[in-house]
Parts: structure tokens; sequence; C-alpha cells
């Protein structure tokens, strides 16, 4: 089994995309502060989805174009796609906020949320291609170790902020075991600070249930040793 280098962040990504569509399709839009905590919710989602392509064309791309120029192609033009749905939708989610009658409040929140959606499709559609054609290219021209590699130069290339709410959706979107061996990997191999943060990170985003099990995992054997 080869080092997947897209499932934690499209995990994250995948987790704000579900989180948000639950939130949008119970907003009121006649309710100024659910409709205003809704267009701060998509604009910081579709924040992290930029943040998140851009990285992809600069760090990830690369190390297949040279070897597949057309595949990398293909994908650069989804994203561009990707940014004009991402435009429509925050564009449409700021004239919802502008709007002053009820009736045409309620009419484009309707129009938001079918914008959501095609939003959400393609990206579904997208990072699942990502993870099947991308990923085989890295694997068959990059050991682990250079895929690894790519991941560090990608985590330095990140402002802490931007790590620290990266993270948060990994959380929300990891299973429990899935956490435990990604903290043990940081452990052996970051700075204590860095797993520290993570650490307390998780103590804030985790049910009380699950972090005790995360604790758990990341003790067992510990205490026997
Ligand atoms: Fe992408």
């Amino acid at each position: 089994m080869r080092y997947n280098i897209f499932y934690r962040v499209h995990k994250a990504l995948r987790t704000m995309l579900y989180e948000t569509a639950i939130k949008l399709q119970r907003t009121d839009f006649n309710n100024e502060d659910e409709a205003k905590a809704i267009i701060q919710n998509i604009t910081s989602m579709v924040d992290l989805f930029d943040k998140h392509a851009y990285v992809e064309d600069t760090l990830v791309f690369p190390a297949v174009g040279q070897y597949e120029p057309s595949v990398v192609d293909a994908f650069e033009k989804e994203h561009v796609k990707d940014h004009e749905l991402s435009q429509k939708l925050i564009t449409l989610a700021a004239i919802s906020g502008s709007l002053e009658a009820a009736d045409e409040k309620i009419q484009l929140g309707s129009v938001v949320r079918k914008s959501f959606v095609e939003f959400l499709v393609f990206n579904l559609e997208h990072m699942a291609k990502e993870e099947h054609i991308i990923n085989n290219l890295l694997w068959r021209y990059y050991s682990e170790e250079e895929i690894h590699a790519i991941e560090q130069k990608i985590i330095s290339s990140q402002t802490p902020e931007s790590v620290a709410i990266v993270a948060k959706w990994m959380l929300r979107g990891l299973s429990n075991q899935e956490i435990i061996r990604w903290f043990k990997t940081v452990e052996k191999n970051a700075p204590e600070s860095v797993f520290n943060n993570l650490f307390k990170t998780a103590e804030k985003e985790l049910p009380h249930d699950r972090f005790y099990k995360v604790i758990e995992g990341l003790t067992e054997g510990v205490m026997l040793a």
C-alpha cells in the first residue's frame, strides 16, 4: 500500500463541505445572524479550497508535470473551473446578505444552495480523480521517501495559522485509529511543540469519548514499558 499524499487533507476538505452543507440546509436566510454565519462559513471554506488548489498547482502537480504534462494540464483546467464555481458561490452568498426584502432573501437562499451543491459535487469528483490519477503517477515516478519529502515541503510552506485550521478539519474528519497513527508519526518526527499544539487542538475539537480513545491509543504499551 503506497502513501496517499491527499488522504488527510482531502478528508479535511470533505468534512468542511459536508458540515457546511448541513448548516446551509438549516439556514433561514431571513434570520440575519444565521445568514451572516453561513456566509462567513462559505467564505472560509472557499478560502481553504483555493489555498489547497494553489498548493497542488505549485508543489504537487509540477512533480508529475515533467513526466505527464497533458495530465497536469487537465487537472489545472479543473482548478480553473473550480475557482469559477467558488467565485460564483461566494458572490451569490454575498448578494443574499445584501438584500432587504424577505421573499428575495429566501429566493436567493435557494440559489445559494444550488450553487453550493454544484461546488460540492464538482469537488468530490475532482478530489477522487486526484487520488486515483495523480497518486498513481506519483507512485510510478517517486519513492515513498520522495513523496513524504513533497508533503514536508507543503507543510513548511504554510503559515502556522493555516496548518492549525487544516489540522482542525482533519481531526473532525478522521477515524480514531487514523488520528492515533497520525499523532504517533508526528510525535516521532516533528518538534515537541508541533505535537503539543496538535494534541491541544484534538482536546478542543474531539468529543470527550473520542479524545479519551485517542489518548488510550497513544499511551497503549507505554504504560507497560
Ligand atoms: Fe485539486
